[in-house]
């Protein structure tokens, strides 16, 4: 059998494209099978649950913010998941609250997802509400003035458009919001 492996490149391709396939099976299809709950979205994001009821679902205007957030590019640089890293946590907390860890539930409504896979910035998981929107006009006009030596570029043409930045706010105001993770700290409050 081993043999055979060694000598022939047919059964060698045949035998790795099984094993590949068992991989496939074994970490895509049976994970949300053994654990349903992944399917279902965040218990918060229900807008039945009143002011708290963070949304997932978005409206109009924050799907148009998303659409500019995937137009721009801007998941080259963010991801939005928190990993289970002390270093991500402490990171994307909030004055002394730890950040919660992305949840498969959080992303159902999430399509095409924007985890992203290249950290040159922040992640972005937990960013709504970090920021009021005269913070991010200032960030987009020109980075650099808010924080120094930022890699982040300047997007003038969204801050000119107002519509198309309050759009972009809105959707990045929501991010992370589903969690209810430190309502009485916003920026609001
Ligand atoms: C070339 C990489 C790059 C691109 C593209 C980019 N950013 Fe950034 N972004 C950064 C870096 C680096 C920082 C950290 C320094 C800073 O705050 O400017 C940052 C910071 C941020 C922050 C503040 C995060 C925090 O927790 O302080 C937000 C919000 C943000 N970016 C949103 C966006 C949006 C929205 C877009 C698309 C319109 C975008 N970025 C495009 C690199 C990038």
């Amino acid at each position: 059998m081993l043999k055979k492996a060694d000598n022939n490149a047919l059964w060698a391709v045949i035998a790795s494209l099984v094993l590949f396939l068992i991989g496939g099976l074994l970490t895509t299809v049976v994970p949300p099978l053994v654990d349903t709950s992944w399917s279902k979205p965040f218990e918060n994001t229900d807008p039945a649950k009143g002011p708290t009821g963070k949304l997932v679902k978005l409206n109009a205007q924050q799907l148009q913010g998303r659409a500019i957030y995937i137009r721009e590019g801007c998941w080259y640089c963010h991801t939005q998941q928190v990993r289970t890293l002390l270093a991500d946590t402490k990171r994307y907390g909030w004055r002394g609250v730890d950040a919660p860890i992305s949840t498969p539930d959080e992303f159902v409504n999430d399509s095409p997802h924007m985890f992203g896979t290249k950290r040159t910035g922040p992640d972005l998981a937990r960013v709504g509400g970090k920021y009021d929107e005269q913070w991010h006009r200032t960030h987009f006009r020109n980075p650099r003035d808010l924080v120094k030596g930022s890699v982040m570029p300047p997007y003038p043409w969204i801050v000119n458009n107002p519509v198309e930045f309050q759009a972009l706010v809105a959707y990045l105001q929501t991010l992370g919001r589903a969690k209810d993770w430190r309502p009485a700290n916003d920026y609001e409050k």
